[in-house]
C-alpha cells in the first residue's frame, strides 16, 4: 500500500481525499514542526510526502529520503526544498499556486490600510490606557488615494494586490519583474520600471516575489534609503527578502514612514523585536493564506499533486518541470 507522511494537521479535505483514493496517510499530531532527524525517521517508512514551508527538506535530508516517490508542499512557495537536489534525485515537487492569491493579497491590503492609519498600534495603545479625549492634531496617519503602488514580483498575488489599490485606490501601478506583465499593462496601465525607479517612485512598495538567490536580502539599507521618507514598506512573500535590522534602522531614522510584514526572519518573530512596539509597522504571523477556504483549498491541492502522480497522469502543480520522474 502506498504511505503518505503528513508533516502537520493539514485540513481534512486533502487527507480524506488521499485515504478514499487508498492512500494509508500517517499524519503527525504534534503540535510543532519536526526535527530533521524526526522527519527523517518518519519519512523513511513513507514513498509520499506532504509537507509545508516549515519543513526544512534540504540536500541531506533528500539523499537520505531519495527513495520518495513525491513531494507534495501545502504552500505555493517552495524555498523551503532545494529544488536542484530534488530534481537530480528525480524526486517531483508539487505545490499549491493559484488558490491563495486574493487571501494573500488580502492580507498585504489590509496591511496597508492598517500602516498608513497606524492602526495596529492604536489599537494596543487603548488597552495601555492612552485614549484620553479626541486630539485634533494626534495619531494622524497618510492617506493612500492617488498615490504609486510599487509592486516587487507582479505575479498571481501581486496582480491581485494591484487590482485591490486600483479599484479602491484609484493607484497608479509601477512594478519590477524578470519579466513584463502584458495582462497587468493591458489592464491597468501598469508600468514597468526597474528597482532603482521602483524605489524611488512608490508610496506603496509591496512585495510579492519568491525567495532566491537574487532577492535574498534585496530590501537593505541601501534599497530603504533610495525609498520616499513617506513610503510604507510591505512584505507578505518571505521575510529574508528584506534585512530586518535594515528595516529597524529605516524605520527608527525616517528614512521610511512604515511597514506592514506577514513574513519576518526568523519566523516566529522574537516577541521582544523593537518593530512590534513601532507605531507605523503592523506585523502579522504569517497568515497570508490563512482562511478556512483557502486551506481547504490548498489541501485539495496538494492532495491532488500526490494523486494524479500514482494515477500515471501530470502532475497538476509541479514545481521542478525538468525533473525525469524514476518508475
Ligand atoms: C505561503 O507563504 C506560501 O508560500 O504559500
Amino acid at each position: 500500500m502506498t504511505k503518505v507522511f503528513a508533516t502537520m494537521k493539514f485540513p481534512e479535505k486533502g487527507i480524506n481525499m488521499l485515504q478514499e483514493e487508498g492512500f494509508e496517510v500517517t499524519v503527525n499530531e504534534k503540535d510543532k514542526p519536526l526535527t530533521r532527524d524526526e522527519l527523517i525517521e518518519n519519512v523513511m517508512s513513507h514513498n509520499a510526502l506532504f509537507c509545508t514551508l516549515s519543513d526544512k527538506l534540504d540536500k541531506y535530508f533528500l539523499n537520505r529520503c531519495s527513495h520518495l516517490d513525491i513531494i507534495s508542499q501545502f504552500a505555493v512557495g517552495v524555498d523551503n526544498i532545494d529544488l536542484e537536489e530534488a530534481t537530480r534525485l528525480g524526486i517531483p515537487v508539487g505545490n499549491t499556486p493559484d488558490v491563495l492569491s486574493d487571501a494573500t493579497a488580502d492580507v498585504a491590503f489590509g496591511l496597508m490600510i492598517n500602516v498608513s492609519r497606524k492602526m495596529f498600534y492604536l489599537h494596543k495603545s487603548i488597552g495601555r490606557g492612552n485614549w484620553k479625549h479626541f486630539k485634533p492634531d494626534a495619531n494622524l496617519g497618510i492617506e493612500i488615494k492617488n498615490r504609486t503602488l510599487g509592486v516587487f514580483g507582479l505575479g498571481r498575488i501581486g496582480m491581485e494586490m494591484a487590482r485591490r489599490c486600483r479599484g479602491a485606490y484609484n493607484m497608479k501601478i509601477i512594478y519590477h519583474n524578470r519579466s513584463r506583465n502584458k495582462m497587468a499593462e493591458n489592464e491597468f496601465g501598469a508600468n514597468y520600471v526597474g528597482f532603482e525607479e521602483l524605489l524611488g517612485q512608490s508610496d506603496v512598495l509591496s512585495v510579492h516575489t519568491n525567495l532566491s538567490a537574487e532577492t535574498d536580502g534585496i530590501f537593505n539599507k541601501d534599497a530603504f534609503s533610495r525609498m520616499k521618507p513617506t513610503a510604507i514598506f510591505i512584505n507578505t512573500a518571505r521575510g529574508r527578502i528584506h534585512n530586518e535590522n535594515d528595516l529597524i534602522q529605516a524605520l527608527n531614522n525616517g528614512i521610511i514612514w512604515g511597514a506592514g510584514l506577514d513574513v519576518t526572519n526568523p519566523e516566529p518573530m522574537d516577541p521582544s523585536n523593537p518593530l512590534l512596539s513601532m507605531e507605523n509597522v503592523a506585523v502579522l504571523p504569517h497568515i497570508g493564506s490563512a482562511t478556512r477556504e483557502t486551506r481547504n483549498k490548498m489541501s485539495e491541492l496538494a492532495a491532488k499533486n500526490i494523486i494524479e502522480y500514482y494515477r500515471g497522469n501530470k502532475i497538476p502543480n509541479l514545481v521542478n518541470t525538468g525533473v525525469s520522474i524514476q518508475d
